[in-house]
């Protein structure tokens, strides 16, 4: 796997709450994804905050900070070739009801906030979020 890049994938609450963590890394593998690390936590809501400190002048940034904290996450080291665009795309838009046919979010999402899983939205974040989970 030469040319494998890696991503990270979170499993959100709304997710984990509804079991669907088995179903949902059945997609990635399915989609020939390699799932290389892969565990469930909780974090603070201060992890939360630095996690998504990108989004700290937004007006939904307690509340999604709040969400993330709230319950068990499964966060997962995913690797294939262009791994950031590719889980992207099996993740499709943030809004579900915005989401293409087939995507996970299309799938699994109940609202903007509870859209069920996080994906890196590029190769230096995903280096950035790997260590955060990971390191
Ligand atoms: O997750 P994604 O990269 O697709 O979207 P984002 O723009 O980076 O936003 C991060 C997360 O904030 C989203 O996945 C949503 O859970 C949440 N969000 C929200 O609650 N309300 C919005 N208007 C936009 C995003
Ligand atoms: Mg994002």
């Amino acid at each position: 796997m030469s040319n494998s890049e890696q991503t990270l994938s979170i499993i959100k609450p709304d997710a984990v709450e509804r079991n669907l963590i088995e179903e949902i890394k059945n997609i990635f593998i399915s989609n020939n994804f390699n799932i290389f690390k892969e565990k469930k936590i909780q974090i603070s809501k201060a992890e939360a905050e630095e996690f998504y400190k990108v989004h700290q002048s937004k007006p939904f940034y307690n509340d999604l900070c709040e969400y993330l904290s709230s319950g068990p996450i499964y966060v997962m080291i995913l690797e294939k070739e262009n791994a950031v665009i590719e889980n992207r795309k099996l993740m499709g838009s943030t809004n579900p009801k915005e989401a293409e046919e087939g995507t996970i979010r299309k799938k699994y999402g109940l609202s903007i906030d509870k859209n069920s899983v996080h994906g890196s939205d590029s190769v230096d974040n995903a280096i950035i979020e790997i260590d955060f989970f990971f390191k």
